[in-house]
């Protein structure tokens, strides 16, 4: 069996799905592994290091017609055979027209992998969403013309920042804990009422709101759409806590969907000069009516910032991660040095959208007004 690791095509992409430790597992497996020539460069991984761990180095067209499996942070620009397997993140809850089915490949989207004990070593979502929690809590950071801690000085003392995190899922839990260890008081709020303990366990407030967020949390452990009479008693809810903040960070995501809007125009006009909002669900659209994806704007004074794929600016860090994933989901499809797909696998069947020419994925299959597989 054959993996193959292609150079990331998109623009602004600099992870690596696979890294030199990663080949070392493969090879452990019986898996042999070919890599194009500088793909773990920007990410820190130089060629003789793949090597070392005992990858070979082709050209990329060679890859592609080699390769059983092609592995990929993003979906590969290539045309993939028949029967070949490819794994990346699709996305295809939200660009389902652009799954390539067609070509009878067999596609993993590591998005869709669910939400269990046993996958969470191979959890794209949460090993990189961690790190952006981490990088925004930072970038709002030198944003603000204030510092974090409470700091005693012969000239005075200053009194620490107040940051609110909204949305506490992976993401908002590590930029609690980041902006906690830089010495901020923060606060944050979640519409699943489950996350209340973990935010309290990392040393901030949980923001009650008096509102019935009801069944909020779906069995995969996920945030459900709320109706619109939910979001605007929220908005109006939590402007007053938003009025009194340095800093607010905003995560909150419902999956294969565009982001809520949490902090309106009306409510980032509240905010004092010189305070920042860090908006990680900008991929998504944002969750501040105002923000612009990709930029920082200042509007009435407070800073709006949108970054776009924050972990790929920690590339060496995030690949160590994504890697480990990805290995982790593949393996668990080798048996004797050979792909087997357990068709009675959660893992494997929820993660595959596409085989055999069409979507298999029942959520894809919706969203592309198909009807169920054949
Ligand atoms: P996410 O990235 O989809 O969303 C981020 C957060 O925003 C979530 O906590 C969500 O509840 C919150 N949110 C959505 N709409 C909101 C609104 N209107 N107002 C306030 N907050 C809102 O979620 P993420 O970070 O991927 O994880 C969600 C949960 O999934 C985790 O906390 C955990 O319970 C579960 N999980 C389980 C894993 C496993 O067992 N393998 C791995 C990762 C997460």
């Amino acid at each position: 069996m054959l993996v193959g690791l292609l150079r990331e095509e998109a623009l602004g992409e600099r992870r690596v799905a696979l890294v030199p430790a990663g080949v070392a597992a493969f090879k452990k497996a019986k898996v042999e592994i070919v890599i194009e020539q500088g793909a773990g460069v920007e990410s820190g991984y130089s060629d003789s290091a793949y090597q070392d761990a005992g990858a070979e180095i082709a050209s990329a067209a060679d890859i592609v017609k080699r390769a059983d499996v092609l592995v990929g942070v993003r979906p590969p620009k290539v045309s993939l055979r028949s029967g070949q397997v490819s794994v990346a993140i699709y996305d295809p809850l939200s660009a389902p027209a652009e799954v390539p089915a067609a070509s009878g490949a067999t596609i993993f989207s590591l998005d869709l992998i669910p939400r269990t004990t046993r996958a969470q070593a191979m959890d794209v979502l949460s090993s990189q969403s961690n790190l952006a929690g981490y990088l925004g809590v930072l970038l709002g950071a030198t944003e603000l013309t204030k510092i974090l801690p409470m700091m005693t000085t012969a000239a005075g003392t200053l009194p620490p920042a107040k940051i609110l995190i909204l949305g506490a899922g992976v993401a908002g839990l590590q930029a609690i804990a980041t902006a906690r260890r830089l010495g901020a008081v923060v606060s944050a709020y979640d519409v699943r009422s489950a996350v209340k303990e973990q935010i309290e366990s990392l040393g901030a407030r949980f923001v009650e709101l008096p509102i019935d967020a009801g069944d909020s949390q779906t069995s995969g452990g996920y945030a459900k759409a709320m109706g619109e009479e939910f979001y605007a008693r929220q908005r109006q809810l939590l402007g007053d806590v938003l009025s009194e903040m340095d800093m607010v960070v905003t995560t909150a995501l419902v999956p294969g969907m565009k982001a809520p809007i949490l902090v309106t125009q009306a409510m980032a006009e509240r905010m004092h000069p010189g305070s920042v909002i860090v908006d990680l669900a900008a991929e998504r659209g944002g969750n501040c009516e105002l923000t612009q994806p990709g930029e920082t704007i200042i509007h009435n004074g407070v800073k709006i910032l949108g970054p776009l794929n924050l972990s790929s600016k920690l590339a060496t860090h995030a690949s160590l991660l994504f890697s480990k994933n990805v290995v982790t989901f593949v393996l668990n499809m080798v048996k004797d040095g050979a792909i087997e797909m357990n068709m009675e696998d959660p893992i494997v069947t929820g993660s595959m959208v596409a085989k055999g020419g069409e979507i298999v994925h029942p959520a894809v299959r919706e969203k592309l007004g198909l009807g169920s597989a054949s």
